[in-house]
């Protein structure tokens, strides 16, 4: 079944990854196809997706932080004429019975780079006569949604093409996104926040990326102040952390404001467990593997937070061999720190996904580029990083 998916205009190139995850999360076979509306470039939030069921799409909408609403098509056009046309020849079999008498409904308007008045608004509702609406209107809690969705054409914007030329859209409403996560998870609310704690909108974009839900165990090894794992906690999968700042996983800022306050905040299962470990050297036994359904963080690039890993200057630079902490101070001994270089915390990184992953599990992360002028992508390495005022554009893979 073909569904018309709108988009926030927001965070343009993860929408579709995005629903692909998450339709592959609520079981969707291989049925999963794109197509654009006529006339419209990539960046529009319009969208046609082929999915197998109205269910899937139901629960792709609502569980999606990108995707505004999923519609079944009844009708599109450039003109109100050719709206009536389109809607007319849409299947009796498919409008009636959500039509009927003993149903409510509720005609909404949505227009997309253009306002229209109360009364223009109006007009359009009242010039859907032609559709035999039997049941009564609710405004409030209608058993059917119906949105028309108008837009006009967009203008050039320096020197790109229009994203959109104007058309006009009547769907049936079939899943809508939870309007309220991203307001009660704000990050201007959150209990133990730190310089470097991930942004509510994003965290959720990677839980869903990494399909985050219950029954699966997700880890974040640069854990912080846990605000990935909170997310992922969110949508009901168990969490793991660790981090080499021993001050972060075990203390915070005191008895009521640290990693574990942030899951208590929101009524979530705290992690299984926060461990202090240095990535470089972790500490797994051998023959341990498979153990993450999804690893999902934010490294230490050195943009605000600069890497770190065990064994004091002395010993990275190989001028003082590696010692044995003595039988005494094992309980309590932190070892010192040196430089953790981007590329060495990257190729880490994936050490661990391809030992610690499940098959099929995902890694996602964050990952800073650098665009030249024509926008291409030039990996960045990490002496770009350490300028205190970077020229890079962020953009995240
Ligand atoms: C960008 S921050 C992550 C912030 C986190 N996502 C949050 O929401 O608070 C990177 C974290 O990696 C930790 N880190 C640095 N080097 C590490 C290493 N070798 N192993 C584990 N953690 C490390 C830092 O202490 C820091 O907390």
């Amino acid at each position: 079944m073909w569904f018309l998916c709108v988009f926030y205009h927001r965070l343009l190139d993860f929408r579709k990854p995005e629903v692909e995850a998450l339709a592959e999360l609520f079981g969707e076979d291989e049925s999963l196809q794109w197509r654009l509306p006529e006339h419209h470039h990539n960046d529009t939030p319009f969208h046609f997706v082929h999915l197998s069921s109205e269910e899937i799409a139901q629960n792709i909408a609502k569980r999606s932080i990108l995707v505004k609403g999923m519609y079944e098509l009844w009708g599109e056009g450039t003109c109100y004429e050719e709206l009536r046309d389109s809607i007319e020849s849409f299947p009796d079999s498919r409008k009636l019975p959500f039509l009927a008498s003993d149903s409510t409904f509720r005609i909404s308007v949505e227009t997309f780079g253009k306002a229209l008045t109360f009364d223009e608004q109006r007009e359009r509702i009242n010039s859907l006569t032609y559709i035999p609406f039997e049941g009564k209107v609710n405004l409030k809690n209608a058993d059917h949604n119906f949105f028309i969705m108008e837009m006009d054409e967009s203008e050039e914007n320096n020197g790109l093409q229009p994203i959109l030329q104007r058309r006009i859209f009547f769907g049936r409403e079939v899943g809508f996104a939870d309007r309220k996560l991203l307001p009660t998870f704000q990050l201007k609310s959150r209990t133990y926040l730190g310089p470097t704690a991930m942004d509510a909108e994003m965290a959720f974009l990677m839980a869903n990326q990494a399909k985050a839900a219950s029954g699966r165990l997700v880890y974040d090894p640069f854990v912080g102040t846990g605000s990935i794992l909170v997310s992922a906690a969110r949508f009901g999968a168990m969490t793991m952390g660790a981090d080499i700042d021993i001050r972060v996983v075990r203390d915070g800022r005191g008895p009521d404001c640290n990693v574990w306050s942030n899951f208590k905040q929101y009524g979530l299962a705290t992690p299984v467990a926060l461990l202090r470990m240095d990535n470089n050297l972790p500490p797994w036994r051998s023959g341990l593997k498979e153990l993450f359904d999804a690893i999902i963080c934010d490294p230490p690039y050195g943009v605000r937070a600069g890497g770190r890993k065990s064994g004091g200057r002395k010993i990275l630079r190989g001028t003082v061999d590696p010692y044995t902490v003595p039988e005494d101070k094992r309980t309590d001994h932190i070892p010192s720190t040196g430089a953790y270089s981007l590329v060495e915390c990257v190729h880490d990184l994936l050490h661990l996904a391809a030992r610690m992953l499940v098959m099929k599990g995902r890694l996602v992360f964050f990952f800073p580029v650098l665009r030249d002028e024509n926008g291409s992508e030039i990996h960045a390495d990490s002496k770009s990083f350490k300028d205190p005022k970077p020229k890079y554009r962020g953009k995240y893979v």
